[in-house]
Parts: C-alpha cells; structure tokens; sequence
C-alpha cells in the first residue's frame, strides 16, 4: 500500500513526531516539510535545531516512559522517528505492537543500537560478523579483568553512551582505574557497564549509509548503498568527512556485505550508518546508526538526495535514489566558548568561493567543543575539498554578545 500524504494542520495531516532535535533532525524536518508531511519535534530543552523548522515542537525528558507515552497520545502521529539514543525506547516496543504508530526503521532498530552490547552482541554472535575483540563488565574488579583479556591499547566505552562521551584507550594497566573512573561519569544513564574493545589497527575508517526503501514497483524492500565516506575523529568525535573515500573492490563489496546482513537484520525503513573499519581489503563492524550520521553531513554536498532526504523519502515508502553528483568534504564549526546567543561572522568570505557551503544550526547554547554548523565544499578530488571545507570552516567566526 503506498502513501497519502494530506494536508498539514488540517484533519487529514501525515504527521511525524521526531524525538531528538538536533542539526540531522532539523535537515530530515526541512525534507519532510518539502514532501507536506506535519511535523513535531521534541527534545530535553526548548529552540533545539529542529524545532525551528517544525509546525510543533515539545520540550520534556524522552527518557522518561510516562513523559513520553503523553505526548505519543496526545499527538497521535503516523511515523515516530528517534534523532537520539536517549529515549525509552521500551515505549516504542509498545507503541509498535499496539499498532499505535510506525517506528522508524523500527522498534528493534532503536532498542538494540541504543545500547553498545545490543548492537555488538547481535553483529558478532547473531550474525557472526567481523569486529574487534571484546569483553563487557560491570564492576572496577571485572573491568580490570576484561582489560588484561583483551589486552593493550584498547577502547573502552560505557554501553549506554555517543560522541565518544565517557570514552578513553586504555595504554596499559596502570590506566586502568582512571578509564573505570572515567567511564561511570560519562554514560547517558548511571548503569555502569561498559564495552572493552581490542583496538584495530585500521588504514582509514568509513560510514557506508545504507538505505532500506521499498522499490516503487514491487512495493518490496530493497538496499542500496551511497558511496562510502571517510571521516576523521577527534576524541570519539567527528571532525571532517568526505565522500568518496577511495578502496579497494573487495573491501566495499565485503562493506556492502556487512551493512545489508546488519541493516536486513534490524528491520524497517530508512537510513543507516554503518560504521567500519578498514584495512587492505579486510573490514570490521563498528557499530551502526538507525537513522542519518553526522558524517553524512557532506552528501548535502555530494548527492542528487542527500542522507536526510534518503530518510525521508525512506520512511514515507517512496523510493530513494543514491547517486553521487560531485566528490565533496565537511568540517565542523565548532563554538569554541561556553555561552549562549552567540554570533557568527565572516560568512562573506566563508561562500566567496561557489563550490562552498555552510550550514548554521542555530543551537541556542555553545560549549567549546558543541558542533554549531558545518561548512561543505566540492572540489575535483577528496584532498582539495577536505582542504576547501576546513578552510571555509575556518573562515567563520564565533563572536559572544
Ligand atoms: N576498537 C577500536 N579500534 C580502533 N579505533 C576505535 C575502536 N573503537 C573506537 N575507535 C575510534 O573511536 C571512534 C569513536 O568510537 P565509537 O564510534 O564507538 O564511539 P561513539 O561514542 O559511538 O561515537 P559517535 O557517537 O561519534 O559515533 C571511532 O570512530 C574510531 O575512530
Ligand atoms: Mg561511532
């Protein structure tokens, strides 16, 4: 059965209730309203990103189950589409079997990558994919365990956190406590378990987004891929990316290999970003997003549909189109101060090149390390537009009021 799109604020409205809205929501907001689809949006605090593009917007605590079965019911939207983790996504199990509304890609989706065991016990055990070595522990006593089980260098994460919140490598043993310290402050809510991961010696890593959307004829679900993305993190966090990142045959064929079995197994429709590592022509799984990746900020650049209007079209059953126009590169444009109503300058000289663009989130805080916007840029290869958006990036200044 394909889909029928009414009339915002009218009784025969499409309605979609986005829970997290930050810059990827607000960018799936803008290509949702482009399709005349009603839009709400909610986040922890008020005049978050998406909410400035929606027709309604709800400030409360996602995590909280009561909170967020009110506003299910009081809004009574077709699709609820997470943008975060931090949700309790126990909810969503319900609403999905009550029939109560769609969960996109799907309750499963969201249950199992909101939390680091989840994912990685179904991508290693269920479905017997390649990743990093690892161990879980819940205790400084089974942590320090874990750690000489797996060795040095490692990762360590707590289960239940993002953007490298919590994180560290661990260089050796007498790191160890201070990474178990560490690890407890950061985690999204205070379960105190976390992932020790072996680290992987990779050449370069990448975002495969991978799009589940029905094929306009069959009505089936198909899987199609955009072209890899290379990205570079600084403390868990990602600070440029590019599209395409060059590799071998035999490494994106067995990329696409990992992405479907892991994205087929998750279920839905939708976008997804598929994290890997790789070296040669051998890949890892990292761990996956049920929704569009920050990485994927460059296809605003690079593709005929970017990330966000994959998911949207996506989720609404209609069919995608993948394809790359142009090699292109993101950079970050970071607050570098704590303090709110901020301004940004020099955006003149940030666009005097026309192969460059910016994207101002309008967040209503800054912290020195929060993403406050994104500079693109295309250029004939990767190496020049990764040099084009930092300098872009760069040209645009941060000024306090
Ligand atoms: N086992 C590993 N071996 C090598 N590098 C790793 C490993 N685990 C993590 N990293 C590095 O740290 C980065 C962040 O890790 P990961 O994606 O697991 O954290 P995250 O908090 O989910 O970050 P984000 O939310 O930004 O995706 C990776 O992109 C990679 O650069
Ligand atoms: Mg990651």
């Amino acid at each position: 059965m394909s889909v029928t799109i009414g009339t915002p604020l009218q009784s025969s409205a499409f309605k979609v209730l986005l829970l997290g809205s930050g810059e990827l929501g607000k960018e799936v907001v803008i290509s949702l309203q482009r399709l005349g689809v009603e839009v709400h949006a909610a986040d922890r605090y008020d005049h978050a990103p998406a909410m400035h593009v929606a027709h309604y917007s709800y400030t409360l605590n996602m995590a909280d189950a009561e909170e967020l079965k009110q506003l299910i019911q009081q809004i009574k939207p077709n699709l609820i589409v997470p943008e975060i983790e931090a949700i309790a996504t126990q909810v969503l199990v319900e609403i999905e079997q009550q029939n109560i509304a769609t969960v996109i890609p799907s309750a499963k989706a969201v249950n199992l990558t909101m939390n680091r065991e989840g994912i990685r016990r179904l991508a290693a055990e269920e479905l017997g994919l390649p990743t990093s070595a690892y161990r879980f522990a819940d205790s400084i006593e089974s942590f320090r365990a874990a750690c000489d089980d797996i060795g040095y260098p490692n990762f360590v994460k707590p289960v239940m956190s993002s953007s490298g919140k919590g994180q560290s490598r661990v260089k050796n043993f007498d790191e160890v406590d201070a990474a178990w310290e560490y690890a407890q402050t950061g985690g999204r809510v205070n379960q105190g378990k976390v992932i020790v991961e072996s680290q992987i010696d990779f050449d370069f890593e990448i975002t495969l987004l991978t799009v589940r959307a029905k094929n306009a004829e069959t009505g089936e679900i198909e899987t199609q891929y955009c072209d890899p993305i290379g990205h570079r993190q600084d403390s868990g966090d990602y600070v440029e990316s590019w599209q395409p990142q060059a590799m071998t045959a035999a490494a994106l064929e067995e990329s696409k290999r990992i992405a479907h079995k892991v994205t087929a197994a998750l279920g839905g429709c939708g976008i997804f970003g598929v994290e890997l590592f790789v070296k040669g022509d051998k890949v890892w799984f990292s761990e996956v997003s049920p929704r569009p990746h920050d990485t994927g900020l460059v296809t605003l650049a690079s593709q005929f549909q970017s990330e966000f209007e994959l998911h949207a079209r996506a989720i609404l059953g209609l069919p995608v189109n993948t394809s790359r126009h142009s090699v292109a590169a993101s950079a970050v444009i970071y607050a570098g101060v704590d303090d709110t109503n901020l301004s940004f300058s020099g955006l003149n000289l940030a666009l005097s090149n026309p192969n460059t663009d910016l994207r101002l989130f309008g967040k209503p805080e800054g912290f020195k390390r929060r993403r406050m916007g994104v500079a693109t840029a295309r250029a004939e290869t990767t190496d020049q537009a990764r040099e084009l958006a930092l300098e872009t990036a760069s040209q645009v200044s941060v000024q306090q009021n």
